[in-house]
């Protein structure tokens, strides 16, 4: 089964329960933050745009708001980011840090200034197009519940991201044509791993397992 049918079928669980739904929104609220740490720290002030700030905030944005929807789902257990509170937290880094690091060594051969720029390019376009198809399906798992309006409003901004970065890639690489498909493929099989230990993790569920 696609990685994205997998999620389909185990997202239902997730939300059905309020333990669960918890841990996920904490879980892509540390991965908001990671991505929010990511690009404040890998960006050299001299090279620091308004849009790259304006970005960055966001992602910061996105990490408070489904932070505050966890709390809100699972109480005041779900105030810091502590493994037990999240879902596969320790996975959804892993997949993180390693899409960084397979940038970057794509890059490896180009002078510093350059490759941060293409690493934080390439990252932003791969990570944006995996949370508009993660936080789609979720969108559609919650149905008429109010989150759905929440996750709808941080859609449209991770859209606004991606048709920034599309235009960034198009204005700064003339090489996208042949990088892309290598990238894509690596991060779906990123993709794939965290998924297979999500579904893994669900298994050993009582709740998702009765959902
Ligand atoms: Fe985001
Ligand atoms: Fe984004």
């Amino acid at each position: 089964m696609l990685a994205t049918n997998r999620l389909e079928a185990s997202i239902a669980a997730v939300v059905a329960d309020a333990n669960l739904h918890a841990r996920w929104l904490n879980t892509f609220s540390y991965l908001e933050y990671v991505g929010f740490r990511k690009i404040v720290k890998s960006q050299r002030a001299e090279a620091l745009t308004a849009e790259i700030l304006t970005h960055a905030l966001e992602e910061g944005r996105h990490a408070l708001g489904l932070k505050k929807l966890a709390l809100k789902v699972g109480g005041d257990a779900f105030a810091a980011y502590a493994p037990e509170t999240m879902l596969c937290g320790e996975e959804a880094e892993d997949y993180f840090q390693s899409l960084d690091k397979g940038c970057d060594e794509v890059f490896a051969a180009l002078p510093d200034a350059e490759r941060a720029k293409l690493v934080y390019c390439y990252v932003t376009w791969l990570i944006e197009r995996r949370a508009l198809d993660v936080y789609g399906v979720y969108k559609t798992a919650l149905g008429a519940s109010p989150i759905a309006g929440r996750i709808a409003g941080l859609l449209m901004e991770e859209e606004k991201h991606l048709s920034d970065i599309n235009a960034e890639i198009a204005a700064n690489d003339p090489e996208f044509a042949t990088r892309a498909p290598k990238l894509e493929a690596m991060e779906a099989k990123l993709y794939e791993t965290f998924i297979d230990r999500l579904v893994a993790e669900l298994s050993r569920s009582p709740a998702a397992a009765s959902a």
